[in-house]
């Protein structure tokens, strides 16, 4: 997501990283998806599967922090920013639907190269559907395996979350791509999805080389992915890596009335660390482990780019810019030209916001064999801000 128009962050790194490297290793996996759909969970904390290859213990549900009421001015934040304070603290979930064996167990996960993290929500149908058949396709590329897995919580309430929990379940059972934690997805629970997520990784993906966090709504060009991280000679996911558009030396916004607004109960200091904007951005296995170690530790912040950033500069670690990453949106600068032209998106890494329909079309017309792009359809750097 990209929210603040003003500053922007420093761009390095090349436009252009088509090289493969000769293949190495072709990995395969034996049942890389094997389902667990946990049954009857209920209020109460026992484990509910005879098997404990899964985690479906429900955790004990969390108290409200009293002491909140205490906060000065408590009363004038919006209910959404005074429920977050009072469950801030609370980071363990049940999970309604898992994937134990997505990467075919912890130590074979070294096996997946990229593992697609992409951030759902029940209702967006379409999107995951898409996705499934373009860009988030399962596959080998290059020699290396590609796995997704979508990440949602629980939307509305009564029989319409009953119906959308049942929705998840279908296509659950039907491609085993589902993460589903029962918590409300909404805005303010990104950072406490994201999180759930890396807690996740770390028992069942521990060994992933690298991943792709991202929005439903984005279009990526994987293949560049993999062949780009492919292309890094002293990074084998082993090491640090985080990189996406860059936002820096900005804060937190103080208006009640803005989608971000972080009043000063939430935060008090005035400046964020860089950090990556949450459309898209690419992390090593590493780089996320180290994010969910420090996490423990550094309080829970609504806005889940940021809390990232924050988890980061807490490791003494930062975010790099691509310049191939585009969660403004790619800027085509002239009446004449189509600005959904594939030539200007084959060479990209990412780029914010597709409808479905659109994002269908372009994966099709970047892979066709037959497009020709003559230089100029080529996107110089000074072209994309
Ligand atoms: C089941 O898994 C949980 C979480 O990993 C662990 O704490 C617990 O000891 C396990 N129980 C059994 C019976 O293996
Ligand atoms: C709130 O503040 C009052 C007055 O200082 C104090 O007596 C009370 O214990 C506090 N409540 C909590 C839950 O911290
Ligand atoms: C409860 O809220 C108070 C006031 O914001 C805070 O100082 C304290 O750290 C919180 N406790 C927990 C367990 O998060
Ligand atoms: C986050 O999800 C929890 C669990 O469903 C819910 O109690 C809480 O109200 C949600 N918080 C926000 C800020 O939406
Ligand atoms: C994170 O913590 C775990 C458990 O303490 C440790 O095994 C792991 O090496 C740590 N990860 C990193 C990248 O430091």
């Amino acid at each position: 997501m990209f929210r603040f128009l003003k500053p922007r962050g420093v761009k390095t790194g090349c436009f252009l990283l088509l090289l493969g490297t000769p293949l190495l290793f072709v990995w395969f996996l034996k049942n890389p998806g094997k389902t667990v759909v946990v049954q009857n969970m209920g209020e109460d904390s026992q484990v509910k599967t005879p098997k404990n290859n899964s985690y479906v213990r429900s955790w004990p549900s969390c108290q409200q922090n009293t002491s909140v009421q205490n906060i000065t001015d408590l009363n004038t934040l919006p209910n959404n920013i005074q429920d977050f304070l009072y469950y801030r603290h609370c980071r363990h979930f049940p999970m309604l639907l898992d994937l134990p064996d997505k990467c075919g167990g912890p130590d074979k996960s070294a096996e997946v190269f990229l593992l697609l993290v992409v951030k759902t929500s029940p209702l967006n149908y379409d999107r995951r559907e898409v996705l499934r058949k373009t860009w988030a396709k399962e596959r080998l590329h290059n020699g290396v395996w590609i796995r997704r897995v979508f990440i949602s919580g629980t939307s509305d309430s009564g029989f319409e979350k009953m119906r959308l929990n049942k929705l998840l379940e279908l296509e659950h059972g039907e491609h085993s791509d589902i993460l589903q934690w029962d918590i409300m997805d909404t805005f303010y629970n990104l950072t406490l999805k994201q999180m759930l997520f890396l807690e996740w990784m770390e028992r069942n993906c521990p060994n992933v080389r690298f991943l792709l966090n991202g929005d439903d709504d984005v279009f990526a060009n994987t293949d560049n992915m993999v062949e780009f991280l492919q292309s890094l000679q002293d990074n084998d996911g082993g090491k640090h890596l985080f990189i996406g558009h860059v936002i820096q030396n900005v804060g937190p916004i103080r208006e009640s009335y803005s989608k971000y607004f972080i009043p000063v109960q939430v935060q008090e200091s005035e400046t964020y660390p860089p950090y990556c904007g949450g459309g898209g951005f690419l992390l090593s296995g590493y780089t996320a482990s180290v994010i969910y170690n420090m996490s423990k530790s550094v309080s829970l912040l609504p806005i889940d780019d940021v809390y990232m950033g924050m988890c980061l500069a807490k490791a003494g670690l930062g975010p790099t810019s691509h310049i191939g990453v585009k969660t403004a949106g790619l800027y085509v600068p002239s009446s004449v030209l189509d600005r959904y032209d594939p030539c200007f998106f084959r060479d990209v890494l990412l780029v914010h916001r597709f409808l479905p329909a659109h994002l269908y079309l372009m994966w099709h017309q970047i892979n066709d064999p037959n497009l020709k792009c003559s230089q100029k359809k080529r996107l110089q750097p000074h072209q994309i801000w």
